[in-house]
């Protein structure tokens, strides 16, 4: 490509439009597009749209045709000639316009020589991973689930054991070693001089620029082997601070969905790829960057980060919101996604969880994942919680502290309307907060807006089933929401087999029940089988009779006739896994209740402890999930479908 031209599609890439647009026209953004009133001519109601993305940014006006790309917008709007309009940009993108010399020429020449070879080596660790040496390789990425489809579309290889196997190959093709170097595919050793290849006998992932052309490899160990991946160094090609992995592929659906999502590990990429979230990227085994950031609101406004819910995580997502202040703009932000403990994407897609839905776009996985990605929590409240965590606020001096540092951070924010923005709603937080009483569990929300400050009892994890009962109002009444029948078939099911009672009363006795009469049957059928425990199931239910329960065991029959394993003519482990499933149910129900109270109270107040009960409940509900999956018997799970 001849220089210029590359420099200007570089130009272009590098400069928002929207931005440079939006310096003088108000934009309202949305998306990939943004729209505003046409400085080129009068207009009431706006025609004027400019489009982002990395294919073709332009704006043009329906109303009187204006049309180009940043370029013309600057010239246009003030009157410069195109070389000082280009040289004006280069400035603020911090790039330089290449002479057209004989150095800078080469220097162009030699990065297309560089994708070249890196070309090559790409299709040599392919064809291995296809053949007997790569053997290991393809064993491996099997064993993690992929399929052929994505090892291809990932142009997934293997580096064989040896020093100089993708020595000899580049050799053949006459590669100067001093270009395989400077690649990054072979390296030199220091003392002896001796030049061998860089990856070896680790499985392969390619990394492309967001033209798809290879830039870098990343080679991971196929065991416990340091380091567990290895990249390609720095190279003219390869810049790791601007490059995010997949970027290529996810472009598309990206623009489409105006959602990007960020995740560690490439393996997560291609995971979550399989799992039907094609809009996934990586960083390169660093922190995420300013560059990685603006590259990022090309294809959405507010991307989403995705941590891991340990401290690593939190640190990480800390370090995420240092990074972003200073580059903020009106309409632009972050999302934070937090996994449940200890997990990565794709951990939590083929987790046991998942039920199976490896790869497909219908399983436990693939919703598991949905759901973490939909409970995102936006930038401010996430900056919020940054300067307040772990901060004792019950004296004037420390509260004043820390509006001071509050707003010493928001002063970080270099634009100044939404620098101003932040501002306001610290403000405002922090009113809410310290008018809270602080001595009261509660606090009665204020009117009209958000509450801050303590929280009610936050319920611990792990924490057995009675506690529910006294503490967890919103629980409770979600639960009362629920269906009647299952808790109907659960007491049918005990009543008509009272030796069930033995094993799992206990269990039986830690299911809170909503509806007052049938919690009523529970505690009495539980006593008289605790007074009595050798009552056959007849004269087990007349005793319940007498006691005044006939009517609703009447109702019970009418209700259950249809469930077979709670009839007197089941068998003995019929019986018993019918009991067990429908109690896998109500847990699972309950754990989805109470992940929505503790999403509600985290969205609320982003505090320590709301995050962790937040997580406890994630996983909880994984759990439920997955134990009910395990117990699941087709002929009656339909019942239970709301
Ligand atoms: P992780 O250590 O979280 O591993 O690294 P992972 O992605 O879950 O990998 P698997 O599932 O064990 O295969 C996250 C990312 O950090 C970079 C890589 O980009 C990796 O995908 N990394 C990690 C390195 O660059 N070098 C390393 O030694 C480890
Ligand atoms: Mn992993």
């Amino acid at each position: 490509m001849a220089l210029l031209p590359q420099f200007l599609e570089e130009l272009r890439r590098r400069i928002s439009i929207v931005d440079v647009v939006g310096r003088r026209v108000r934009l309202n953004r949305r998306g990939t597009q943004a729209t505003g009133l046409c400085p080129f001519h009068n207009e009431k109601s706006p025609s004027f749209h400019v489009y982002e993305g990395p294919d073709e940014p332009h704006y043009h006006c329906f109303g009187c045709g204006a049309h180009g790309d940043v370029i013309t917008f600057v010239m246009e709007t003030e009157g410069l000639q195109f070389r000082d309009a280009v040289e004006k940009l280069a400035g603020e993108a911090g790039l330089e316009i290449p002479r057209d010399n004989p150095e800078a020429r080469a220097r162009a020449e030699r990065q297309d020589t560089l994708a070249g070879v890196m070309e090559l080596a790409a299709r040599f660790f392919e064809s291995q991973l296809g053949g007997s040496a790569g053997r290991a390789g393809l064993e491996y990425f099997k064993g993690r689930g992929l399929n052929a489809e994505t090892i291809k579309r990932f142009r997934l290889g293997f580096a064989p054991e040896g020093f100089e196997v993708l020595k000899a190959k580049l050799a053949k093709e006459n590669i100067p070693e001093a270009l395989s170097i400077e690649a990054g595919l072979l390296v030199k050793h220091e003392d002896t001089g001796r030049i061998y290849d860089r990856f070896r006998g680790r499985v392969m992932f390619p990394i492309m620029d967001a033209k798809g052309r290879v830039i870098a490899f990343g080679g991971r160990a196929l065991g416990d082997e340091k380091p567990k991946y290895l990249n390609s160094p720095e190279t003219p090609l390869f810049h790791k601070g601007r490059t995010l992995y997949n970027l290529n592929q996810a472009q598309k659906p990206a623009r489409d969905r105006n959602e990007i999502v960020v995740v560690e590990g490439y393996m997560d990429v291609i995971a979550l790829a399989e799992g039907g979230f094609p809009h996934a990227v990586a960083p390169l085994g660093t922190a995420l960057t300013e560059d990685h950031i603006e590259l990022l609101w090309r294809f959405a406004q507010e991307p989403i980060l995705c941590f891991d819910g340990d401290a690593a995580g939190q640190k990480a997502a800390a370090r995420a919101v240092e990074r972003v202040l200073p580059v903020l703009k009106p309409g632009l932000s972050l999302r934070f996604a937090y996994l449940p403990q200890g997990q990565d994407p794709d951990d939590l897609l083929r987790g046991p969880s998942s039920g199976g839905g490896r790869g497909g776009t219908g399983g436990g996985g693939t919703a598991a994942m949905r759901q973490v990605l939909e409970q995102a929590l936006p930038l401010v409240q996430v900056f919020w919680q940054e300067v307040l965590a772990g901060r004792a606020l019950d004296t004037p001096e420390r509260r004043s502290g820390f509006r001071r540092d509050l707003l010493a951070a928001v002063g970080r924010i270099a634009d100044r309307g939404v620098q101003e923005d932040y501002r306001r709603d610290m403000l405002a937080r922090l009113d809410q907060m310290f008018a809270a009483p602080r001595s009261a569990i509660a606090p009665r929300p204020a009117p009209g807006g958000p509450r801050f400050g303590r929280f009610p009892q936050a319920r611990q994890p792990g924490m057995p089933f009675q506690h529910l009962e006294g503490g967890g109002e919103a629980a409770r009444r979600g639960i009362a929401g629920v269906k009647k029948l299952p808790y109907e078939v659960l007491l049918m099911g005990v009543i008509n087999h009272p030796d069930l009672l033995h094993r799992h009363g206990e269990a039986v006795a830690l299911i809170p029940i909503p509806d007052r009469q049938l919690d009523k049957l529970k505690g009495a059928l539980l006593d008289l089988a605790t007074r009595h425990p050798d009552l056959d199931a007849n004269d087990f239910k007349n005793h319940l009779m007498d006691l005044g329960f006939s009517g609703a065991i009447e109702t019970l029959v009418r209700h259950t006739g249809k469930i077979r394993f709670a009839l007197p003519s089941a068998g003995q482990a019929q019986a018993e896994a019918g009991l067990l499933h429908v109690m896998a149910i109500l847990r699972e129900t309950e754990m989805e209740v109470e992940l929505e109270a503790a999403a509600r109270a985290l969205e609320e107040d982003m505090s320590q402890e709301n995050l962790d009960r937040f997580q406890a409940a994630q996983q909880q509900k994984l759990d439920a999930e997955s134990r009910r999956r395990d117990l699941d018997l087709a002929d009656f799970d339909p019942l239970f479908k709301n």
